[in-house]
Protein backbone atom coordinates (compact mmCIF):
# COMPACT_ATOMS: atom_id res chain seq x y z
CA UNK A 1 0.00 0.00 0.00
CA UNK A 2 1.27 3.28 -0.57
CA UNK A 3 1.91 5.89 2.01
CA UNK A 4 -0.48 8.46 0.74
CA UNK A 5 -3.32 5.92 0.71
CA UNK A 6 -3.66 6.35 4.43
CA UNK A 7 -4.81 10.14 4.38
CA UNK A 8 -8.29 9.77 4.52
CA UNK A 9 -10.61 11.83 1.75
CA UNK A 10 -11.17 14.46 4.27
CA UNK A 11 -7.65 15.83 2.88
CA UNK A 12 -7.40 18.62 -0.11
CA UNK A 13 -6.83 16.41 -3.14
CA UNK A 14 -3.22 15.53 -4.12
CA UNK A 15 -2.16 15.55 -0.29
CA UNK A 16 0.32 12.58 0.78
CA UNK A 17 2.80 11.97 2.95
CA UNK A 18 6.06 13.04 2.01
CA UNK A 19 9.65 11.40 1.37
CA UNK A 20 10.23 12.32 5.19
CA UNK A 21 7.38 11.22 6.27
CA UNK A 22 5.86 14.54 6.71
CA UNK A 23 1.86 15.52 5.79
CA UNK A 24 2.08 17.77 1.95
CA UNK A 25 -0.83 19.92 1.03
CA UNK A 26 -0.58 21.31 -2.45
CA UNK A 27 2.98 20.24 -2.75
CA UNK A 28 4.24 22.07 0.04
CA UNK A 29 5.10 20.29 3.21
CA UNK A 30 3.26 21.47 6.27
CA UNK A 31 6.13 21.10 8.68
CA UNK A 32 7.63 23.91 6.55
CA UNK A 33 4.80 25.97 6.11
CA UNK A 34 4.35 26.29 9.98
CA UNK A 35 8.06 27.43 9.97
CA UNK A 36 7.79 29.50 7.55
CA UNK A 37 4.51 31.26 7.61
CA UNK A 38 3.62 30.50 11.68
CA UNK A 39 0.41 28.83 13.36
CA UNK A 40 -2.72 29.00 13.55
CA UNK A 41 -2.66 29.33 9.50
CA UNK A 42 -5.42 28.17 6.70
CA UNK A 43 -3.48 26.08 3.98
CA UNK A 44 -5.35 26.09 0.89
CA UNK A 45 -4.34 23.24 -2.14
CA UNK A 46 -5.59 25.53 -4.70
CA UNK A 47 -5.81 22.79 -7.35
CA UNK A 48 -8.34 20.96 -4.88
CA UNK A 49 -10.62 24.36 -5.55
CA UNK A 50 -10.24 24.17 -9.16
CA UNK A 51 -10.73 20.56 -9.49
CA UNK A 52 -14.63 20.66 -7.58
CA UNK A 53 -15.58 23.77 -8.84
CA UNK A 54 -14.65 21.83 -12.51
CA UNK A 55 -16.46 19.16 -10.72
CA UNK A 56 -19.89 21.09 -10.25
CA UNK A 57 -19.53 21.93 -13.81
CA UNK A 58 -18.74 18.66 -15.72
CA UNK A 59 -21.29 17.09 -13.71
CA UNK A 60 -23.99 20.07 -15.32
CA UNK A 61 -22.77 19.61 -18.76
CA UNK A 62 -22.99 15.94 -18.61
CA UNK A 63 -26.48 16.22 -17.68
CA UNK A 64 -28.41 19.86 -18.59
CA UNK A 65 -28.06 22.37 -21.28
CA UNK A 66 -28.77 25.83 -19.77
CA UNK A 67 -27.26 25.88 -15.99
CA UNK A 68 -24.72 27.91 -14.07
CA UNK A 69 -22.78 27.32 -10.52
CA UNK A 70 -22.63 30.03 -8.53
CA UNK A 71 -20.35 29.97 -5.84
CA UNK A 72 -22.04 30.96 -2.24
CA UNK A 73 -19.71 33.12 -1.64
CA UNK A 74 -20.32 33.11 2.66
CA UNK A 75 -18.39 29.86 2.75
CA UNK A 76 -15.20 31.46 2.16
CA UNK A 77 -14.87 35.17 1.64
CA UNK A 78 -11.60 36.19 0.40
CA UNK A 79 -9.88 38.01 -2.50
CA UNK A 80 -7.95 35.04 -3.52
CA UNK A 81 -11.09 32.64 -3.57
CA UNK A 82 -13.08 34.64 -5.26
CA UNK A 83 -10.46 35.07 -8.04
CA UNK A 84 -9.68 31.42 -8.78
CA UNK A 85 -13.17 30.79 -8.55
CA UNK A 86 -14.36 33.35 -11.22
CA UNK A 87 -11.34 32.21 -13.55
CA UNK A 88 -13.49 28.33 -13.32
CA UNK A 89 -16.26 30.66 -14.94
CA UNK A 90 -18.52 30.47 -11.83
CA UNK A 91 -21.14 32.80 -10.94
CA UNK A 92 -20.95 34.38 -7.76
CA UNK A 93 -23.80 34.66 -4.58
CA UNK A 94 -23.38 37.47 -1.71
CA UNK A 95 -25.14 37.89 1.07
CA UNK A 96 -24.39 41.56 1.86
CA UNK A 97 -22.56 44.57 0.81
CA UNK A 98 -19.26 43.38 1.99
CA UNK A 99 -19.14 40.12 -0.11
CA UNK A 100 -20.47 42.06 -2.56
CA UNK A 101 -17.64 44.57 -2.50
CA UNK A 102 -14.97 41.32 -2.16
CA UNK A 103 -16.30 39.33 -5.15
CA UNK A 104 -16.03 42.55 -7.74
CA UNK A 105 -12.49 42.34 -6.01
CA UNK A 106 -11.90 39.40 -6.77
CA UNK A 107 -13.41 39.95 -10.49
CA UNK A 108 -16.72 38.28 -10.83
CA UNK A 109 -18.31 40.61 -13.82
CA UNK A 110 -21.67 42.19 -12.15
CA UNK A 111 -23.78 40.53 -14.36
CA UNK A 112 -23.58 37.26 -12.74
CA UNK A 113 -23.48 37.82 -9.04
CA UNK A 114 -26.50 37.20 -7.18
CA UNK A 115 -27.58 39.40 -4.61
CA UNK A 116 -28.98 37.64 -1.58
CA UNK A 117 -30.13 38.18 2.07
CA UNK A 118 -33.04 38.18 4.11
CA UNK A 119 -32.52 41.74 6.12
CA UNK A 120 -31.14 43.36 3.18
CA UNK A 121 -30.37 47.16 3.68
CA UNK A 122 -31.05 50.21 1.42
CA UNK A 123 -27.81 50.68 1.14
CA UNK A 124 -26.81 47.40 0.07
CA UNK A 125 -29.74 47.27 -2.44
CA UNK A 126 -28.24 50.52 -3.75
CA UNK A 127 -24.93 49.34 -3.92
CA UNK A 128 -26.01 46.17 -6.14
CA UNK A 129 -28.15 48.14 -8.77
CA UNK A 130 -24.81 50.78 -8.74
CA UNK A 131 -22.48 47.72 -9.62
CA UNK A 132 -25.24 46.16 -12.48
CA UNK A 133 -25.32 42.94 -10.28
CA UNK A 134 -28.00 40.71 -12.18
CA UNK A 135 -30.15 39.22 -9.83
CA UNK A 136 -31.13 40.14 -6.97
CA UNK A 137 -33.31 37.19 -4.84
CA UNK A 138 -36.05 38.71 -2.96
CA UNK A 139 -36.69 37.37 0.39
CA UNK A 140 -39.62 39.56 1.20
CA UNK A 141 -42.11 41.88 0.54
CA UNK A 142 -40.21 44.90 2.23
CA UNK A 143 -37.27 43.64 -0.37
CA UNK A 144 -39.86 44.41 -3.40
CA UNK A 145 -40.93 47.50 -2.43
CA UNK A 146 -37.58 49.05 -1.68
CA UNK A 147 -35.76 47.31 -4.63
CA UNK A 148 -38.84 48.64 -7.00
CA UNK A 149 -38.74 52.15 -6.05
CA UNK A 150 -34.51 51.99 -6.37
CA UNK A 151 -35.30 50.78 -9.85
CA UNK A 152 -38.32 52.99 -10.45
CA UNK A 153 -35.86 55.92 -9.48
CA UNK A 154 -34.07 55.28 -11.70
CA UNK A 155 -35.74 54.39 -14.78
CA UNK A 156 -34.96 51.27 -15.21
CA UNK A 157 -37.74 49.24 -17.22
CA UNK A 158 -38.85 52.19 -19.07
CA UNK A 159 -37.48 53.30 -22.61
CA UNK A 160 -33.89 55.09 -22.57
CA UNK A 161 -33.61 53.90 -18.59
CA UNK A 162 -32.36 50.47 -19.41
CA UNK A 163 -33.58 47.32 -18.73
CA UNK A 164 -35.63 46.30 -16.13
CA UNK A 165 -33.57 44.72 -12.65
CA UNK A 166 -33.66 41.05 -12.78
CA UNK A 167 -35.25 39.36 -9.73
CA UNK A 168 -35.69 36.25 -8.25
CA UNK A 169 -38.01 35.50 -5.17
CA UNK A 170 -36.48 33.03 -2.61
CA UNK A 171 -39.71 30.42 -1.53
CA UNK A 172 -39.30 28.52 1.73
CA UNK A 173 -41.01 25.77 0.97
CA UNK A 174 -41.83 23.74 4.00
CA UNK A 175 -39.44 20.89 3.75
CA UNK A 176 -36.16 20.95 5.36
CA UNK A 177 -33.41 18.64 5.04
CA UNK A 178 -31.70 16.41 7.76
CA UNK A 179 -29.05 19.14 9.49
CA UNK A 180 -27.96 20.93 12.46
CA UNK A 181 -31.36 22.97 13.20
CA UNK A 182 -28.87 26.17 13.17
CA UNK A 183 -28.50 25.37 9.71
CA UNK A 184 -31.54 24.13 8.63
CA UNK A 185 -33.59 26.70 6.02
CA UNK A 186 -36.46 24.68 4.18
CA UNK A 187 -39.09 25.11 7.35
CA UNK A 188 -42.07 27.05 7.22
CA UNK A 189 -41.09 28.97 10.54
CA UNK A 190 -37.91 30.58 8.74
CA UNK A 191 -36.18 34.05 8.90
CA UNK A 192 -35.79 33.09 5.07
CA UNK A 193 -37.94 33.75 1.59
CA UNK A 194 -41.82 33.74 1.02
CA UNK A 195 -43.78 31.22 2.53
CA UNK A 196 -45.50 29.29 -0.29
CA UNK A 197 -49.04 31.69 -0.29
CA UNK A 198 -46.57 34.87 -0.02
CA UNK A 199 -44.64 33.57 -3.05
CA UNK A 200 -47.47 33.72 -4.71
CA UNK A 201 -48.81 37.09 -3.80
CA UNK A 202 -45.54 38.15 -4.46
CA UNK A 203 -45.35 36.64 -8.01
CA UNK A 204 -48.76 37.88 -8.82
CA UNK A 205 -47.38 41.94 -7.67
CA UNK A 206 -44.08 41.35 -9.90
CA UNK A 207 -45.95 40.30 -12.75
CA UNK A 208 -47.11 43.94 -12.59
CA UNK A 209 -44.13 45.64 -12.06
CA UNK A 210 -42.24 47.54 -14.99
CA UNK A 211 -39.15 48.11 -13.32
CA UNK A 212 -38.57 44.34 -11.92
CA UNK A 213 -38.39 41.28 -14.14
CA UNK A 214 -39.04 38.09 -12.17
CA UNK A 215 -37.28 35.16 -14.00
CA UNK A 216 -37.36 32.78 -11.44
CA UNK A 217 -37.79 31.02 -8.30
CA UNK A 218 -35.15 30.41 -6.26
CA UNK A 219 -34.82 27.97 -2.67
CA UNK A 220 -31.95 27.07 0.24
CA UNK A 221 -33.49 24.20 2.10
CA UNK A 222 -30.57 23.96 4.30
CA UNK A 223 -26.30 23.00 4.71
CA UNK A 224 -24.65 19.85 5.04
CA UNK A 225 -26.88 18.04 4.27
CA UNK A 226 -25.46 14.47 3.53
CA UNK A 227 -29.08 12.70 1.98
CA UNK A 228 -30.32 14.24 -0.99
CA UNK A 229 -33.69 13.04 -0.30
CA UNK A 230 -35.87 16.18 1.02
CA UNK A 231 -34.97 17.89 -2.34
CA UNK A 232 -37.11 16.59 -4.38
CA UNK A 233 -40.57 17.19 -2.52
CA UNK A 234 -38.94 20.75 -1.89
CA UNK A 235 -38.87 20.95 -5.85
CA UNK A 236 -42.31 19.88 -5.98
CA UNK A 237 -44.09 23.06 -3.94
CA UNK A 238 -42.03 25.36 -6.46
CA UNK A 239 -43.60 23.58 -9.16
CA UNK A 240 -46.88 23.87 -7.83
CA UNK A 241 -46.21 28.26 -8.19
CA UNK A 242 -46.09 28.71 -11.81
CA UNK A 243 -43.29 28.30 -14.77
CA UNK A 244 -40.59 29.93 -14.81
CA UNK A 245 -37.38 30.13 -16.91
CA UNK A 246 -34.97 29.96 -14.52
CA UNK A 247 -34.60 27.47 -11.23
CA UNK A 248 -32.06 28.40 -8.26
CA UNK A 249 -32.24 24.88 -6.51
CA UNK A 250 -29.68 26.32 -3.48
CA UNK A 251 -26.74 25.04 -2.31
CA UNK A 252 -26.17 22.15 0.77
CA UNK A 253 -24.43 19.22 -0.54
CA UNK A 254 -22.65 17.95 2.64
CA UNK A 255 -18.59 17.37 3.03
CA UNK A 256 -16.74 15.03 4.71
CA UNK A 257 -15.22 16.12 7.75
CA UNK A 258 -14.27 12.84 9.21
CA UNK A 259 -12.72 9.50 7.27
CA UNK A 260 -16.16 7.85 8.94
CA UNK A 261 -18.66 10.37 6.50
CA UNK A 262 -19.60 9.32 2.86
CA UNK A 263 -21.53 12.14 1.92
CA UNK A 264 -23.20 12.43 -1.32
CA UNK A 265 -21.18 13.17 -4.91
CA UNK A 266 -21.48 15.90 -6.75
CA UNK A 267 -22.72 14.15 -9.27
CA UNK A 268 -25.17 12.60 -7.61
CA UNK A 269 -26.29 15.98 -5.89
CA UNK A 270 -26.64 17.63 -9.23
CA UNK A 271 -27.85 14.63 -10.86
CA UNK A 272 -31.06 14.50 -8.03
CA UNK A 273 -31.44 18.45 -9.01
CA UNK A 274 -31.72 17.55 -12.76
CA UNK A 275 -33.90 14.93 -12.58
CA UNK A 276 -36.44 16.73 -10.53
CA UNK A 277 -35.93 20.07 -12.98
CA UNK A 278 -36.70 17.89 -16.41
CA UNK A 279 -39.13 15.82 -14.37
CA UNK A 280 -40.75 18.84 -12.83
CA UNK A 281 -40.37 22.00 -14.91
CA UNK A 282 -39.04 20.72 -18.38
CA UNK A 283 -35.69 20.50 -20.32
CA UNK A 284 -36.01 24.19 -21.72
CA UNK A 285 -35.35 25.61 -18.21
CA UNK A 286 -32.17 27.17 -17.08
CA UNK A 287 -30.91 25.50 -13.62
CA UNK A 288 -28.92 27.32 -11.02
CA UNK A 289 -27.14 25.57 -8.35
CA UNK A 290 -25.38 27.75 -5.22
CA UNK A 291 -22.88 25.31 -3.75
CA UNK A 292 -20.75 26.82 -0.86
CA UNK A 293 -19.39 24.56 1.34
CA UNK A 294 -18.79 21.64 -1.17
CA UNK A 295 -16.25 23.58 -3.79
CA UNK A 296 -14.19 24.75 -0.51
CA UNK A 297 -14.35 22.69 2.78
CA UNK A 298 -11.50 19.90 1.88
CA UNK A 299 -10.05 22.33 -0.19
CA UNK A 300 -8.16 23.47 3.38
CA UNK A 301 -6.41 22.15 6.38
CA UNK A 302 -5.85 24.37 9.12
CA UNK A 303 -2.30 23.94 11.13
CA UNK A 304 -1.86 24.67 15.14
CA UNK A 305 1.04 24.29 17.48
CA UNK A 306 1.01 22.75 20.42
CA UNK A 307 1.68 24.91 23.44
CA UNK A 308 0.93 22.70 26.25
CA UNK A 309 -0.62 18.95 27.19
CA UNK A 310 -2.41 18.52 30.56
CA UNK A 311 -3.39 15.53 31.84
CA UNK A 312 -6.45 16.01 34.73
CA UNK A 313 -9.15 13.32 33.79
CA UNK A 314 -8.51 13.35 30.47
CA UNK A 315 -5.53 14.61 28.21
CA UNK A 316 -5.84 18.43 27.06
CA UNK A 317 -3.47 19.23 23.96
CA UNK A 318 -3.68 22.88 23.88
CA UNK A 319 -3.56 24.63 20.64
CA UNK A 320 -2.85 28.36 19.88
CA UNK A 321 -5.98 28.90 17.90
CA UNK A 322 -9.35 28.06 18.72
CA UNK A 323 -12.37 28.98 18.37
CA UNK A 324 -11.11 32.19 17.07
CA UNK A 325 -9.93 30.13 13.55
CA UNK A 326 -12.87 27.56 13.88
CA UNK A 327 -16.17 28.39 15.84
CA UNK A 328 -17.92 25.36 14.40
CA UNK A 329 -17.41 22.90 16.98
CA UNK A 330 -19.10 25.24 19.31
CA UNK A 331 -22.08 26.57 16.92
CA UNK A 332 -23.18 22.56 15.52
CA UNK A 333 -20.98 20.49 17.61
CA UNK A 334 -19.16 19.36 14.05
CA UNK A 335 -16.52 16.93 14.59
CA UNK A 336 -13.29 17.12 12.90
CA UNK A 337 -10.16 14.77 12.71
CA UNK A 338 -6.77 15.63 13.97
CA UNK A 339 -3.14 14.68 13.11
CA UNK A 340 -0.06 15.30 13.38
CA UNK A 341 2.03 17.37 10.63
CA UNK A 342 5.60 15.61 11.33
CA UNK A 343 3.81 12.27 11.70
CA UNK A 344 0.72 11.33 9.81
CA UNK A 345 0.77 7.92 9.56
CA UNK A 346 0.37 7.90 13.56
CA UNK A 347 -3.15 9.25 12.87
CA UNK A 348 -5.76 7.24 14.70
CA UNK A 349 -3.59 5.56 17.16
CA UNK A 350 -2.10 6.71 20.83
CA UNK A 351 -3.67 8.28 23.37
CA UNK A 352 -7.20 9.69 23.81
CA UNK A 353 -7.09 13.61 23.76
CA UNK A 354 -9.30 16.40 23.43
CA UNK A 355 -7.70 19.21 21.32
CA UNK A 356 -8.68 22.40 23.22
CA UNK A 357 -8.43 25.88 21.98
CA UNK A 358 -6.35 28.82 23.90
CA UNK A 359 -9.43 31.47 24.60
CA UNK A 360 -11.21 31.67 28.16
CA UNK A 361 -14.01 29.25 27.74
CA UNK A 362 -14.20 25.91 28.33
CA UNK A 363 -16.34 25.49 25.11
CA UNK A 364 -12.94 26.06 23.33
CA UNK A 365 -12.72 22.52 22.59
CA UNK A 366 -11.66 22.46 18.60
CA UNK A 367 -12.01 18.15 18.45
CA UNK A 368 -12.91 15.87 21.23
CA UNK A 369 -11.75 12.68 22.08
CA UNK A 370 -9.41 12.01 19.06
CA UNK A 371 -6.12 9.49 19.53
CA UNK A 372 -2.80 11.46 19.38
CA UNK A 373 0.17 9.80 19.08
CA UNK A 374 2.50 10.84 21.80
CA UNK A 375 1.14 14.50 21.30
CA UNK A 376 4.11 17.55 23.10
CA UNK A 377 4.14 21.17 22.98
CA UNK A 378 5.77 21.67 19.73
CA UNK A 379 4.24 20.17 17.72
CA UNK A 380 2.33 21.00 14.50
CA UNK A 381 -0.90 19.78 14.96
CA UNK A 382 -3.20 20.00 11.85
CA UNK A 383 -7.66 19.78 11.28
CA UNK A 384 -8.45 19.08 7.75
CA UNK A 385 -12.06 20.43 5.92
CA UNK A 386 -11.64 23.61 7.51
CA UNK A 387 -12.47 25.72 4.55
CA UNK A 388 -15.84 26.42 4.64
CA UNK A 389 -16.95 28.95 7.14
CA UNK A 390 -13.47 28.76 9.48
CA UNK A 391 -12.18 32.24 7.76
CA UNK A 392 -15.17 33.32 7.02
CA UNK A 393 -16.42 33.57 10.52
CA UNK A 394 -13.43 34.20 12.07
CA UNK A 395 -13.19 36.95 14.77
CA UNK A 396 -10.75 38.64 17.26
CA UNK A 397 -11.97 36.44 20.68
CA UNK A 398 -9.40 37.27 23.36
CA UNK A 399 -7.49 39.73 21.00
CA UNK A 400 -6.36 36.75 19.04
CA UNK A 401 -5.44 37.83 15.30
CA UNK A 402 -6.57 35.95 12.78
CA UNK A 403 -4.82 33.29 10.94
CA UNK A 404 -3.38 33.85 7.22
CA UNK A 405 -4.59 32.10 4.23
CA UNK A 406 -1.68 30.59 2.39
CA UNK A 407 -2.41 29.19 -1.39
CA UNK A 408 -0.05 26.09 -1.93
CA UNK A 409 0.05 24.91 -5.69
CA UNK A 410 2.92 22.42 -7.21
CA UNK A 411 5.09 23.32 -4.40
CA UNK A 412 4.74 26.76 -4.14
CA UNK A 413 2.91 28.14 -1.18
CA UNK A 414 1.91 32.31 -1.38
CA UNK A 415 0.11 34.23 1.46
CA UNK A 416 -3.08 35.35 0.15
CA UNK A 417 -4.62 37.00 3.18
CA UNK A 418 -2.11 38.22 5.78
CA UNK A 419 -1.67 37.77 9.37
CA UNK A 420 -3.63 40.22 11.73
CA UNK A 421 -1.31 41.82 13.79
CA UNK A 422 -1.76 43.44 17.12
CA UNK A 423 -2.29 47.16 15.21
CA UNK A 424 -4.86 45.56 13.16
CA UNK A 425 -6.91 44.72 16.73
CA UNK A 426 -6.62 48.22 17.50
CA UNK A 427 -6.79 49.66 14.11
CA UNK A 428 -10.07 50.87 14.22
CA UNK A 429 -10.09 52.19 18.02
CA UNK A 430 -10.76 55.99 18.52
CA UNK A 431 -7.88 57.07 21.14
N1 LIG B 1 -27.35 29.58 -0.87
C1 LIG B 1 -27.88 30.19 0.20
C2 LIG B 1 -28.99 31.12 -0.02
C3 LIG B 1 -27.36 29.98 1.47
O1 LIG B 1 -27.90 30.59 2.52
C4 LIG B 1 -26.26 29.10 1.64
C5 LIG B 1 -25.69 28.87 2.95
C6 LIG B 1 -25.73 28.49 0.49
C7 LIG B 1 -26.31 28.73 -0.74
C8 LIG B 1 -24.55 27.56 0.55
O2 LIG B 1 -24.81 26.45 1.30
P1 LIG B 1 -23.72 25.27 1.39
O3 LIG B 1 -23.52 24.71 0.01
O4 LIG B 1 -22.49 25.84 1.95
O5 LIG B 1 -24.37 24.29 2.30
N2 LIG B 1 -22.00 28.63 9.01
C9 LIG B 1 -22.64 27.34 8.76
C10 LIG B 1 -23.26 27.25 7.39
C11 LIG B 1 -24.28 28.31 7.10
C12 LIG B 1 -24.85 28.19 5.71
C13 LIG B 1 -25.52 29.44 5.30
N3 LIG B 1 -26.09 29.44 4.01
C14 LIG B 1 -21.61 26.22 8.97
O6 LIG B 1 -20.46 26.50 9.27
O7 LIG B 1 -21.95 25.06 8.86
Amino acid sequence: MSVAQQLSHVFPLGSRINAAGHLEVGGCDTVELAREFGTPAFVVAEDDLRARARAFVEALRARHDDFDVLFASKAFPCTAVYRVLAEEGLSCDVASGGELSLALRGGFDPARIYLHGNAKSLAELNAAIDAGVGHVVLDGFADIDRLERIAAERGLGTAGGGGAQRVLIRVTPGVAGTTHEKISTGQADSKFGFGVDDARRAIARLRESSSLELVGLHMHIGSQLLALDAFRPAAEVLASLGDFPVYNVGGGLGVAYTAAQEPPSIEQYVDVHVRALHELFGRDKRLLIEPGRALVANSTVTLYTVETVKRNVSTWVGVDGGMSDNLRPMLYGSVYEALFADRPATAGTGERAHVAGKHCESGDVIVRDVPLDDPRPGDVLVTPATGAYGHAMANNYNGIPRPPVIFCKDGDARVVVRRETYDDLAARDVP
